[in-house]
């Protein structure tokens, strides 16, 4: 998933421009995160790095309202957290996004495990797996 998520933000980056806005979660595994980050520095795009409340564990729809605009290009968000299990609602925020014009990438990674992935219920545009989460192959490079 890492190695994908790299490709597809180096290929999504060519068309970015700066001053165009990325949205990151403190609720992302490093895998959605970092391909975002560099991408965006490359690019020039400004980062939108949003909190989750320490309190609940959770992050509302809200957090990721407010902080879209008309520059934002991608949300990068977890279909579920590997860390705390908090699942975001993906439908409604994929909402919001596409209403500005933005599009969703959803780490799918955790949650594949655990729940049948419905993409369009889901809202994404993008969604992101790792096989080997539930006894699938690994990536092999070079294979
Ligand atoms: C939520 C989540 N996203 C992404 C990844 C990265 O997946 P991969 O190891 O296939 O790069 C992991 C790996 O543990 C994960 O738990």
């Amino acid at each position: 998933m890492t190695a994908m998520t790299f490709d597809l933000t180096r290929t999504l980056s060519a068309r970015w421009k700066p001053g165009d806005q990325i949205v990151v979660t403190s609720l992302e595994h490093d895998a959605n995160l970092r391909p975002w980050l560099l991408a965006a520095q490359h690019a020039g795009a400004v980062v939108r790095w949003l909190d989750f409340d320490p309190k609940t564990g959770e992050l509302p729809v809200e957090t990721i309202t407010a902080a879209l605009n008309s520059r934002t290009r991608w949300v990068a968000i977890t279909a579920a957290s590997n860390v705390i299990g908090t699942k975001p609602d993906v439908a409604a925020i994929s909402a919001a996004a596409h209403k500005v014009g933005a599009r969703v990438h959803v780490d799918a990674v955790h949650l594949a495990a655990h729940e049948l992935i419905d993409m369009r219920g889901l809202g994404a545009d993008i969604i992101s797996c790792s096989p080997y989460k539930f006894l699938g192959p690994h990536w092999r490079a070079g294979r």
